[in-house]
């Protein structure tokens, strides 16, 4: 069933079966719940005024381009395009005022299903093309499956994410126990820009078999390549009475511990599916050209045990 409610200004939907509960506000298409066994899996504000003056893009939806753009600058079709860059000269989650920040549109699609509707206009932080983006929440028994789709009327750059803080424990997630289906993983540099190099997940960044997140992390694992994604998971994370299985059709996840504005140190751990970043300046990469009248499809979901 899906029950809709005001969210100060904004609105808020809460799809929920037998299994699982799920609200997602209107503003930024956030993830403010994920209620499984009861408890609520991810990290929330208590109103949107709070979302909209934290730094921690806590569960939204991030776009157009999710993680770092070096230069906040692209070659697309030969040209060198400018982004509105936000942090130290690059572009960091689509710049200062991007998806996480706008209202979206809602429209319940049945009983499982709530689909979140953002137009951005030509332009918008810099990027070409009218886009309009739409994410899909939708719940299945045990699970949900947040589904984004996009088109735009020029070709430009589209490579969103889902920003949720998981605290699948309640506390802290040193002790969460993961598994990642990586071998490879992206160093970065001072300004967190990957070098180039990759490298393989050996020491603290293996995590081909289960093992507590242990540290600090915030690094672009790269999936590996050739596992079925719709029915390996990507990753798994485990708590003391919960298991969370993500599947997904993205490349890579990057992996942040924190801080978290407003939170206690290790309150959460962000796993983002996206592209690699910087990835509109390094080839070899799955590229984030989404061209012109294109239909973009990718998805994520979530399984609990
Ligand atoms: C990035 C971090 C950044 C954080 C902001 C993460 O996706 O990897 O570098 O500080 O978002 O919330």
């Amino acid at each position: 069933m899906v029950k809709k409610e005001a969210f100060g200004e904004f609105e808020k939907y809460t799809i929920s079966n037998d299994g699982i509960l799920v609200s997602v506000t209107t503003l930024g298409a956030t993830l403010t719940d994920v209620c499984f066994k009861g408890k609520n899996r991810v990290l929330s504000y208590g109103s949107p005024e709070e979302y909209l003056a934290r730094k921690s893009y806590l569960c939204a939806i991030i776009g157009r381009y999710a993680n770092r753009i070096e230069n906040a600058e692209f070659k697309l079709n030969g040209e060198l395009l400018k982004v509105t860059p936000n942090e130290n000269g690059n572009q960091l989650h689509g710049g200062p005022d991007a998806f996480d920040r706008r209202e979206w549109k809602a429209e319940i699609l049945d009983d499982n299903a709530v689909k979140f509707e953002l137009f951005s206009p030509d332009g918008d932080n810099g990027y070409p093309g009218n886009l309009t983006a739409t994410v899909i929440y939708s719940i299945f028994k045990d699970g949900f499956r947040i589904t984004f789709e996009a088109e735009s009327d020029k070709d430009t750059l589209f490579a969103p994410t889902t920003h949720a803080y998981w605290q699948i424990d309640g506390s802290d997630v040193r002790d969460d126990v993961l598994t990642f289906d990586s071998e490879k993983y992206l160093p970065v540099d001072e300004r967190l820009i990957p070098t180039g190099a990759e490298l393989e997940t050996a020491d603290a960044f293996d995590f081909r078999s289960p093992k507590k997140v242990g540290g600090f992390f915030d690094h672009c694992f790269l999936l590996r390549e050739g596992s079925d994604r719709k029915t390996v998971p990507a990753l798994t994370l485990t708590g003391r009475d919960v298991t969370m299985e993500l599947f997904t059709d993205f490349p890579a996840v990057q992996m942040y511990t924190g801080p978290i504005d407003g939170f206690d140190d290790y309150a959460g751990l962000a796993l983002e599916p996206e592209v690699v970043p910087n990835s509109p300046n390094m080839p070899g990469y799955e590229s984030p050209v989404l061209k012109k009248g294109e239909k973009y499809s990718k998805f994520v979901e979530y399984r609990f045990k």
